[in-house]
């Protein structure tokens, strides 16, 4: 059985968006049994950002918290804390040094973090020093040169967690993709150089569309606020639906028809609703025959019928912390291994065996 790993950042209790567009995902592939799948919740990762200490255990907690309410079956995958299994470290280390700096510049996700440049420029393949913000070689390297040196390597401790598990199947969404091909490069580099130990890895990318926030504008996003979360209250979602979200701004008046396909609730729509309320969305809003109150209303009913399960589930996991935290340690106890196994072959191959690591 192919091995499949995928991880997510402990941002606190998760949000619409992170469950339509991932966790909702690992959920069915973990209980189609296709693959052995190991899910991952990076803490490394999360401290290339400064962060509040006393929050992270709770961050973490949360987030297991939300997959297991949501149907993540610890029976069917593992699901474990990327700090419990220091070998992710180790091998970022011997990764890094099979890593172009080059490479790692080209990366989108820290050109934007670090120098928010324009969308247009993300899928460009040759370093891009930002010139439509007047930037060049050394403006870019005087920017880049007060950013942490973490969040440069970022991509390097994730092919480090796919790679620790020799795993070959990536389900991430969209912006991951090039974080993904870059641990192939990895990986064919390693085998190059060394023999080889580790297989090609492939992203999986789910068919779900990304959610736009209540904003219409943006990606649902905690950071920006325009976001619903999984485990907020009944009345909550219909409040933010109903009076929050911004609908099509054709609809100024009652009687004023709309363009479904250019509305962020009709999306939402096609992602929540059942076919009919779909069809009665779309032809309601084209006609001018329902009011957009009413078209929100119907969607945050949907979305509430859908987390009704998961928070009740929620109530009786978080009444139970110890179970959620021997699910977490049985789960880096079985990671651990395999990393361990993976790192003894790793170090072999390149000479480092004379001397036995600490186990
Ligand atoms: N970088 C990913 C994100 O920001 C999270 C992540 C870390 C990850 N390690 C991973 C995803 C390994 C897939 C596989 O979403």
């Amino acid at each position: 059985m192919k091995r499949l790993f995928s991880g997510m950042q402990p941002t606190g209790a998760l949000h619409l968006g992170n469950y339509v567009g991932a966790l909702k995902n690992w959920i069915a592939l973990a209980e189609s049994g296709t693959y052995d799948c190991i899910f991952c919740i990076v803490d490394y990762h999360a401290i290339t950002i400064p962060y509040d200490t006393e929050m992270m255990e709770k961050r973490v907690f949360e987030a297991a918290l939300d997959y297991l309410s949501a149907g993540l079956d610890p029976e069917k995958c593992s699901i474990f804390v990327q700090s419990q299994v220091i070998e992710h470290l180790e091998l970022s280390w011997i990764f890094a040094s099979l890593t172009p700096l080059g490479q790692l510049m080209r990366m989108t996700q820290f050109k934007q973090k670090t120098l928010q440049w324009s969308e247009k420029d993300q899928d460009e393949d040759e370093p891009n020093w930002g010139e439509e913000i007047g930037g060049d070689r050394d403006s870019f390297l005087s920017r880049a040169g007060g950013i942490n040196s973490g969040l440069f390597t970022y991509p390097v401790l994730q092919a480090a967690d796919i790679l620790a598990y020799k795993g070959e199947v990536v389900p991430v969404g969209e912006d991951q993709v090039q974080h993904v091909e870059l641990t192939r490069d990895i990986a064919r580099r390693f085998n190059n150089r060394y023999g080889n130990v580790f297989p090609s890895v492939e992203s999986l990318l789910s068919h779900t569309p990304r959610m736009m926030g209540l904003d219409a504008d943006q990606k649902m996003s905690k950071s920006i606020g325009n976001h619903l979360e999984l485990s907020e209250g009944p009345e909550s979602i219909l409040h933010k639906v109903t009076r929050e979200s911004v609908s099509d701004a054709r609809r100024q008046r009652r009687k004023d028809p709309g363009v479904p396909e250019e509305c962020n609730l009709y999306a939402w729509h096609k992602i929540f609703s059942t076919e009919e309320d779909v069809a009665w969305a779309a032809e309601g809003c084209r006609t001018a025959d329902i009011g957009c109150f009413e078209c929100k209303k119907r969607v945050a009913e949907r979305i509430n019928a859908i987390l009704d399960p998961i928070r009740e589930k929620r109530q009786e996991l978080a009444a139970h912390p110890d179970t959620i935290y021997d699910i977490l340690n049985q789960g880096a106890m079985r990671c651990r291994g395999i990393a361990r196994e993976t790192l003894d072959e790793t170090r072999a191959a390149m000479g480092l065996k004379k001397l036995a690591p600490f186990k």
